[in-house]
């Protein structure tokens, strides 16, 4: 009998896995995923690969996490998203996972912040608090009740206020 093994692994993302996370992301959030203010500035320039990760089930690129540098206000830290686990994957901890694997390479790398637009109910258990409202601004429109920030140098929350984009 032939049973497979359920063997999961955390990589460093590389080139190899850009077709599968388009494919995971194009499932997660659709067509209209574009038009997301945190995708135009992800449209900006590319994202980190030394700070994003996949998840591979037996081989098979089943979640993904990117993180892209950006320069919010006067704070150098970095976007993470898109974030997405496959239907078939969910509620396994594997976005939690993600979320801790690339927050705390980033801070490894001495990033001021992680910052991201999503669910408050999903990351503030995962360290991530609002940004005061407006005061970030975005190139497009965005809900400020979603703008969440992992501070992780001194005086993060008061130096977020201004402009927010890709950065070299
Ligand atoms: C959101 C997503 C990344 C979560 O990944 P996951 O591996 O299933 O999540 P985890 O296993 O780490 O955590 C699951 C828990 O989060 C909860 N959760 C999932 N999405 C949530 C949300 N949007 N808001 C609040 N809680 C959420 C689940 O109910 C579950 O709760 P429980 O532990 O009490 O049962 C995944 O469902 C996904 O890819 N969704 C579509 C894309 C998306 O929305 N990405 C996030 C953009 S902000």
């Amino acid at each position: 009998m032939f049973m497979k093994k359920h063997d999961l692994v955390y990589l460093t993302e590389d080139a190899s896995h850009d077709a599968a996370i388009d494919l995971i992301n194009e499932e997660a959030f659709g067509p209209g995923r574009f038009a997301r203010a945190a995708a135009r500035i992800r449209e900006q320039g590319p994202h980190d690969l030394s700070l994003s990760f996949v998840c591979a089930d037996d081989g098979e690129t089943i979640a993904s996490v990117r993180m892209t540098p950006v320069l919010a206000g006067s704070i150098k830290g970095h976007l993470l998203g898109p974030l997405a686990v496959r239907p078939s994957h969910k509620n396994r901890g594997i976005g939690r996972e993600l979320v801790r694997i690339a927050v705390e390479a980033a801070r490894r790398k001495g990033s001021q912040c992680v910052i991201l637009v999503g669910d408050p109910p999903y990351y503030q258990p995962l360290g991530f608090e609002k940004v005061a409202y407006g005061a970030l601004t975005f190139p497009g429109p965005v809900d400020f009740n979603r703008v969440l920030v992992v501070p992780m140098t001194e005086d993060v929350h008061a130096g977020l206020k201004g402009d927010i984009h890709w950065r070299a």
